[in-house]
């Protein structure tokens, strides 16, 4: 397990017995960018939801930093350092842009710090330090989702997991995006990207999982990925 910070095994999940997870494995190196791909329904926001503590795995284990987690609550994860978005962003409308990242003073064990200081740097790192005083209810979809990113920020993260962040978001925000999780991982976050935008993921990630049937169907570097025939087929439409 040398680097890994994160290791799933064996998460099975059944819906009203429809086993949509049947034993996935996998595991997330310090530092680097994993993404999972797969089609809707292919049970990835369910993985999401079980590491990060919002849903009950029906069997398996989640390890992070070598301690198994599993059945630990979202709130004491994210406070450890996992921490996950939403597929539909979770803001909190009524409050300002500003308010929206202060709502997290001294949640995170890992932040040393001002905490308004640090929410002032965040909402200049994406770019939202004009619309600070704005109610959140204001902003634009693209704008709610790096909103949605500094708020995860605010928890100084160690394992950061995004679930669909490219998803209606213009080209040029998507690029914004995209530098700031370079930026992320330089600074040695670890993260895990949801992602049905293939030419992203594959510049962004080391390694991809194509999620399919329950299971991780492949496993591998993004070249292997996109010059895979299955993966061609399903997200290029057969050519
Ligand atoms: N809370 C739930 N109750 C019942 N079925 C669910 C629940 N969450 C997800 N599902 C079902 O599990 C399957 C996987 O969903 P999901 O994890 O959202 O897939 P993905 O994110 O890959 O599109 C879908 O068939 C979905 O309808
Ligand atoms: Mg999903």
């Amino acid at each position: 397990m040398s680097n890994s910070i994160l290791e799933i095994k064996g998460i099975k999940k059944s819906f009203g017995g429809i086993e949509v997870l049947k034993g996935i494995d996998l595991s997330l190196e310090q530092g680097k960018i994993s993404g999972i791909i797969g089609p809707n329904g292919a049970g990835k926001s369910t993985l999401f939801d079980i590491i990060s503590g919002y849903q009950k795995a029906d069997e398996g284990e989640v390890f992070f930093e070598g301690n198994n987690v599993i059945g630990k609550l979202p709130h004491i994860l994210a406070r450890q350092g996992v921490i996950r978005t939403f597929q539909l962003t979770r803001i909190f409308r009524n409050l300002t842009v500003a308010e929206n990242l202060l709502v997290f003073a001294g949640k995170s064990k890992n932040r040393t710090g001002n905490t308004k200081e640090r929410a002032l740097e965040l909402l200049d790192f994406v770019h939202l330090s004009g619309l600070a005083n704005a109610e959140a209810s204001t902003l634009s979809y693209g704008q709610s989702k790096l909103l949605e990113f500094a708020q995860v920020l605010m928890h100084s993260p160690k394992v950061l997991m995004l679930d669909e962040p490219f998803a209606g978001i213009n080209p040029g925000l998507i690029e914004q995006m995209a530098q700031h999780l370079k930026d992320l991982k330089s600074q040695g976050l670890s993260i895990i990207l949801i992602e049905h935008n293939l030419p992203m993921v594959a510049k962004l990630c080391d390694n991809i999982s194509v999620l399919s049937n329950g299971v991780v169907e492949l496993q591998g570097t993004p070249d292997v990925i996109v010059n895979n025939d299955r993966v061609k087929e399903a997200f290029l439409g057969g050519h």
